[in-house]
């Protein structure tokens, strides 16, 4: 048995985070696995009924539970209040510090029937399979901050801080899962002018001894941001710190069709966490009309990372697939001559084609 903490969080979160439990129960109910759900408060929705975005009792749930399923926080409501109390930072940033989560696992895979929902052509964006690991717990997020008021006018900073050690753990995680996919790492940088990316590379060059079936090839941001678009398939495993991951993982989710296909795991802590790249969409909010297939996805990273049930996994992304192949799309993929569902009809299809598969 398995205790799962659900937050379904503010936006679409309540409406996408129910087709993922559901997906769940199903493939319990085929795998001979029961899975316990527990749901809690986060985000704008906890700043209402508890007034902050990170109540005591969610953290609790999540250090008791086995796996976090998350939807999404934040929205217009929220967003004058002062950036201390507002959801992404007061209760993202704090979950992933306080459970130690300081890996961010982010594919892009592009499943065969979505190319044209691409905005890449589709002979460019085909074979697209890649996974973005981001530092997640360091780097411009975490590091010493100031903003102060001086004689000229003010002046603020953040600062890009990382340690061997930080750095260490993150690239031995992104060398093992390369090792387990095509056997490729790319190490993504600012080393001809940061720092602290030195030190990054430095430390690359010295554990890729350790890892002698994969090739690593070191690549700085600007030119991945720029490759990432003109040839994604030349990318297996990105492993990158916190800032550069955050920007070059909403630019590749895009490339296969939509933000609304794109799960991600953040662990390496004490609970895996997983949710949907994108965030809460206020303005679709309400109207069965998100994509639940990146909170589905997400519970199949949940199977493959915290459960190691790497076959249920394998089922859940297979049935999406299947549900894409018949034609079915939410509005955000849809393209003339597909069927359109919304988001509960999404949730049920991929159902269906579990139960049958
Ligand atoms: C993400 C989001 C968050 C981040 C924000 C909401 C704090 O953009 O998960 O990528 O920057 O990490
Ligand atoms: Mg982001």
């Amino acid at each position: 048995m398995y205790k799962i903490a659900v937050l379904p969080g503010d936006g679409i979160g309540p409406e996408i985070v129910p087709e993922a439990v559901k997906t769940l129960e199903a493939v319990g109910s085929r795998e001979g696995v029961e899975f316990q759900f527990s749901e809690a408060l986060v985000g704008g929705a906890a700043i209402d009924a508890r007034g902050r975005a990170l109540p005591a009792e969610t953290l609790a749930l999540c250090r008791q539970s086995d796996a976090v399923l998350l939807g999404a926080v934040g929205g217009p409501k929220w967003d004058t209040l002062p950036p201390a109390e507002r959801p992404e930072t007061a209760a993202l940033l704090p979950l992933r510090k306080e459970l130690g989560l300081y890996a961010n696992l982010r594919p892009a895979y592009l499943f065969a029937p979505l190319a044209a929902a691409s905005p890449l052509k589709p002979e460019v964006v085909t074979g697209t399979d890649l996974l973005i690991v981001r530092e997640l717990t360091g780097g411009l997020y975490f590091g010493p901050k100031k903003r102060e008021k001086t004689a000229t006018g003010e002046v603020a900073y953040d600062t890009m801080l990382y340690s061997t050690a930080e750095i260490e753990r993150i690239v031995r995680l992104a060398f093992t899962i390369a090792r387990q996919r095509r056997g490729h790492l790319t190490s993504v940088d600012k080393a001809n002018v940061l720092t602290s990316s030195r030190l990054w590379r430095d430390t690359v060059e010295r554990l890729k001894g350790e890892f002698p079936e994969v090739t690593v090839e070191h690549m700085y941001v600007d030119n991945c941001a720029m490759q990432l678009v003109r040839r994604p398939t030349q990318f297996d495993v990105i492993v990158t710190e916190n800032t550069f991951g955050d920007i070059l993982s909403d630019q590749a989710s895009v490339l296969t069709g939509s933000i609304g296909m794109l799960p991600s795991a953040s662990i390496g802590g004490v609970v895996g966490l997983y949710e949907p790249c994108h965030g809460s969409a206020p303005d679709i909010a309400g109207q069965q009309k998100a994509n639940p297939l990146a909170t589905i996805l997400s519970v199949a990273m949940m199977l493959k990372y915290s459960f190691k049930m790497d076959r249920a996994a394998q089922a859940v992304e297979a049935a999406v697939s299947r549900v894409l192949a018949k034609g079915y799309r939410t509005p955000d993929i849809y393209v003339p001559g597909t069927s359109l569902v919304g988001t509960a009809e999404m949730g049920a299809l991929v159902r269906q084609e579990l139960q049958e598969g």
